[in-house]
């Protein structure tokens, strides 16, 4: 017995070192933390119970054999944050590069299957060179494996990446495809092919970072949702992500105790839209000012900024926010809003998270540009989102809503619930003076004449009521209340029921 246990404890502690202090201290050069020092961050202290320290590879080629180290590059198992059941894995960059082999597949699909069992989260920490090359295709049929329940998995529990290291070829669809990826600065990239490849191939010379750093895919390709300082505030922010989110798709958003007063008033939103309409003001200043204690945890903050996505708490209980950015791009819809917006409405819908739109849109972005791009397929994805949401869905138009931008962005139309407008809400087909130019353009010779027919239909359509007439609009709203009715929506909300039609799965365009 007593060999038993001396034995138990030499293997854990060889699984504990993994690749060994050397590698270990290479790590540590580079800024970057061990799988085991991450998860220790990650975690509430104690609560880890790790799986599979013993499995190791079965590769006997190009002399694997002799170099089998217990837990093969990957540390999976569970544990709590903040109280709360996450699965988790941990590549080891110190084991063969953190590489996958085919039992560090089978080490994540384990962990993957009991989450979804259970109901609750999976949080992958990626660092890695990839498919483990000494292995060749039982590694890709691992990858694929991966991949299999990463699919499975969506719309059922949350998965977010985080972004650690290297994370080349095919391995980056593992988490291309999970819910959230967070990327860490100067340390971590993302790419299909390497610049040697591009090189080869398209003749272009391009960094790792440029290639796929962290600011590429945050700023540029809007691939990762956001990009933290060093591992340690990756950690805490992930942490601070996961209290956000539902355990999986048949539980509510989790409540969290707040003293923050649900009827709250703002004064200063009540002159938050200056008087120009041309003028811009902060949109997330009015998110933060309504929220439960301006806790705002925004994502894809640096990617398609005329558009803010994010979750916030109402009396505790977790809301997405959609929001049109008038200081970029004066609001206007574009591709990549569309994409980004769409994509965070559907996995609020997923997972039962109410939704929260702001409105300040003066339309979709004109040129060829976006009509080459498919502006009307990506801009269809935001309008198919919203339709077919059925989570709780409240609006406050702040100013414009103008054209096919107004349909989209969660009308009463679209089924949105509770519809409000501030009094500074314009609502038409479009702007005063894009209108008068179309319909009156007989009379554009006629400066004196085009003016006071700009001002007759700035007068008739440039406000709320013309929608309020018609019920499109249940209020208007003064801002400095705008906490307090949104946030009595979401609670009489909060027992809505309602289905879509029976479907295998939809066909959103693409
Ligand atoms: C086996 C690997 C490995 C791999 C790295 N190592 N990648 N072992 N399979 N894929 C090992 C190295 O031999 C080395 O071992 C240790 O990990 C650290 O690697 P270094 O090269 O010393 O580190 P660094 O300089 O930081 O470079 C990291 C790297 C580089 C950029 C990731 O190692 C690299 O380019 N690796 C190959 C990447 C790749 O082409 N992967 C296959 C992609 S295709 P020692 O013993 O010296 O410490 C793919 C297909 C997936 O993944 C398909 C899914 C559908």
């Amino acid at each position: 017995m007593k060999d038993v246990i001396r034995q138990l404890e030499e293997k854990r502690a060889a699984a504990r070192l993994g690749g060994g202090q050397r590698r270990i201290e290479a790590q540590h050069k580079k800024g970057k933390l061990s799988a085991r020092e991450r998860l220790e961050l990650l975690l509430d202290p104690g609560t880890f119970e790790e799986y599979d320290m013993f499995v190791e590879h079965r590769c006997n080629d190009f002399g694997m054999a002799a170099q089998a180290i217990p837990g093969d590059g990957v540390v999976t198992g569970w544990g709590t944050i903040n109280g709360r059941t996450v699965f988790v894995f941990s590549q080891d960059f110190t084991v063969f590069g953190g590489s996958l082999s085919e039992p560090h597949a089978e080490k994540i699909c384990k962990i993957m299957d009991q989450a979804m069992k259970v109901g609750a989260p999976v949080i992958g920490l990626n660092d890695s060179g990839g498919a483990r090359i000494q292995e060749g295709v039982a590694s890709l049929a691992g990858y694929a494996e991966v991949f299999q329940r990463n699919v499975l998995a969506s719309g059922v529990v949350p998965q977010i990446s985080l972004v650690m290291g290297p994370c080349a070829g095919g391995a980056v669809y593992s988490p291309a495809m999970t819910d959230f990826i967070f990327m860490v600065k100067d340390s971590s990239y993302m790419f299909v092919t390497g610049p040697d490849v591009v090189k080869t191939v398209t003749h272009e010379q391009v960094t790792q970072e440029d290639l796929g750093g962290a600011t590429t895919h945050t700023a540029r390709s809007g691939v990762a949702d956001l990009a933290f300082d060093n591992d340690v505030e990756a950690m805490e922010e992930a942490r601070r992500f996961f209290d956000f989110l539902p355990m999986n798709n048949r539980e509510p958003p989790p409540v969290r105790p707040t003293d923050d007063p649900l009827d709250r008033e703002e004064p200063s939103l009540d002159n938050l839209v200056p008087a120009s309409p041309n003028k811009p003001y902060d949109m997330r200043e009015l998110i933060l000012k309504v929220v439960d204690e301006a806790d705002f945890f925004e994502l894809q903050r640096d990617y398609a900024r005329n558009i803010i996505i994010g979750l916030g708490r109402f009396q505790g209980s977790t809301v997405g926010v959609v929001a049109n950015q008038p200081m970029v791009l004066a609001g206007c819809l574009d591709i990549d809003a569309s994409r980004k917006a769409a994509r965070f409405v559907r996995f609020c819908d997923c997972f039962n998270i109410p939704i929260l739109t702001f409105v300040d849109v003066p339309g979709f972005l004109p040129g060829t540009a976006q009509e080459y791009g498919g502006i009307i397929k990506h801009g269809a994805k935001l309008l198919f989102a919203f339709a077919e949401a059925t989570v709780p869905k409240v609006t406050v138009i702040t100013r414009k809503a103008y054209g096919g931008a107004y349909d989209v962005m969660s009308s009463k139309h679209l089924r949105g619930d509770v519809n409000y407008a501030w009094p500074s809400a314009e609502i038409a087909v479009m702007g005063p003076k894009g209108a008068v130019e179309i319909i009156f353009r007989a009379e554009m010779d006629d400066p004196a004449k085009i003016e006071a027919r700009t001002e007759e239909y700035r007068r008739k359509f440039a406000n709320p009521f013309v929608a309020g007439h018609r019920g499109f609009i249940d209020d208007v709203i003064m801002p400095s209340s705008t906490r307090r009715r949104v946030a009595r929506s979401f609670a009489m909300l909060r027992s809505k029921k309602l289905e879509n039609p029976w479907k295998k799965h939809d066909n959103i365009p693409l």
